[in-house]
């Protein structure tokens, strides 16, 4: 288990590990409404596409505890939809957000008929279940991808896609801790991730917790170390993958697929099918959030480019599926995914 809790349920509220201030602090911000929840999402108190997936279900459940005495039961229905309009307002490309509010509204919809605090009781139910769901996914993603890294492998990381960016163990980093716990020694080399320096904040605070061993590189440095036989393996997450295989992640990602591919490094994207977007055809389809161009324009309070210049900021991009290895998910391994291997691997 991870030294930490991403997202937890105390007291009646929401608790959200606030992770624009780690490494610094670890303080959690505790939320009790829809809005708070999809503000805290916009501004990447909590980021990674399961643990927003589960944030939002806990944002519809802390709505409907809200509004669990309201009569007539039009205001507890209007106030529902209102709080799913909002969270799904919050960031566009991790398909995980919508995956959960579908889920939410399957849920309430099951419960037409029901007192308003026995359905918010329901609905929080379900955001705890999609939350437990996560860590046993994980780990099951886990161990099927740790069977693909050799013993002593050197494996390279994008972003942030562990335990911060999920309910626990991680994806791409879940593989890790499992080849890790099964006795492999894994040695980490995490991008900085540039322009929101997850790789730099995250991603190696998260490791060290557990002590594995982990190098920080400048997102540059990849296809140096590459060229070097420095790297065996890369493992990445994933915001929203296609029905043709096309992944959607954090910007930065396509170069290093790019690379691994030119080196003969196998590629792996790790993720749950909650991610698996199968209604959006190709990575052409999937949304991608610019943000604001001052996350590149300079970091925190420091700004290292002239003021006034322009700046752009998309913050995803999609590697096409014929640069992925391997999709490594709860139900199987993926070799070379494609539209017929994905649309079997729901049937299974
Ligand atoms: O902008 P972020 O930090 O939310 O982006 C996160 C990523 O790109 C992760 O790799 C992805 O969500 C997978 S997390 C298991």
């Amino acid at each position: 288990m991870a030294a930490f809790e991403t997202l937890r349920w105390t007291n009646g509220r929401l608790e959200l590990l606030d992770q624009r201030a780690l490494p610094r602090t670890t303080t959690y911000l505790a939320l009790e409404s829809a809005r708070g929840v999809a503000d805290a999402i916009r501004e990447m108190v909590v980021r990674g596409a399961p643990a927003i997936g589960c944030a939002a279900a806990y944002g519809v459940a802390l709505e409907a505890l809200r509004l669990q005495d309201a009569s007539p039961t039009t205001e507890f229905d209007a106030g529902l939809a209102r709080a799913h309009e909002e969270l799904a307002a919050s960031r566009p490309t991790a398909v995980n957000l919508f995956w959960a509010l579908t889920r939410m509204r399957e849920k309430q919809k099951s419960l037409s008929g029901a007192s308003g605090p026995a359905a918010a009781a329901a609905l929080l139910e379900e955001a705890h279940a999609i939350r437990e769901e996560d860590v046993r996914l994980n780990r099951a993603l886990g161990e099927h991808g740790a069977a693909l890294l050799p013993d002593r492998a050197r494996v390279l990381t994008h972003c942030n896609a562990g335990a911060l960016a999920t309910a626990g163990h991680g994806t791409a980093l879940g593989v890790i801790r499992s080849a890790v716990a099964s006795g492999k020694i894994i040695e980490v080399l995490a991008d900085e991730t540039r322009p929101f320096l997850q790789g730099a904040r995250l991603t190696a605070w998260e490791l060290a917790q557990d002590a594995i061993p982990t190098t920080l590189i400048a997102d540059s440095a990849a296809g140096h170390l590459m060229s070097r036989s420095e790297i065996d393996a890369v493992i990445v997450g994933a915001d929203r993958v296609a029905a043709n295989g096309d992944v959607a992640n954090k910007i930065g990602t396509y170069v290093v697929a790019v690379l691994a591919q030119r080196h003969g490094i196998p590629f792996y994207v790790a993720c749950p099918l909650s991610t698996i977007d199968l209604a959006t055809a190709s990575g052409a389809g999937i949304p991608i959030e610019e943000r604001d161009p001052q996350e590149v324009t300079g970091y925190g309070e420091v700004r290292w480019a002239p003021e006034g210049v322009a700046a752009r900021n998309p913050v995803f991009d999609v590697t096409p599926a014929a640069l992925v290895t391997a999709l490594i998910t709860e139900k199987a391994v993926v070799r070379a995914p494609d539209r017929e291997k994905l649309r079997k691997l729901f049937e299974l």
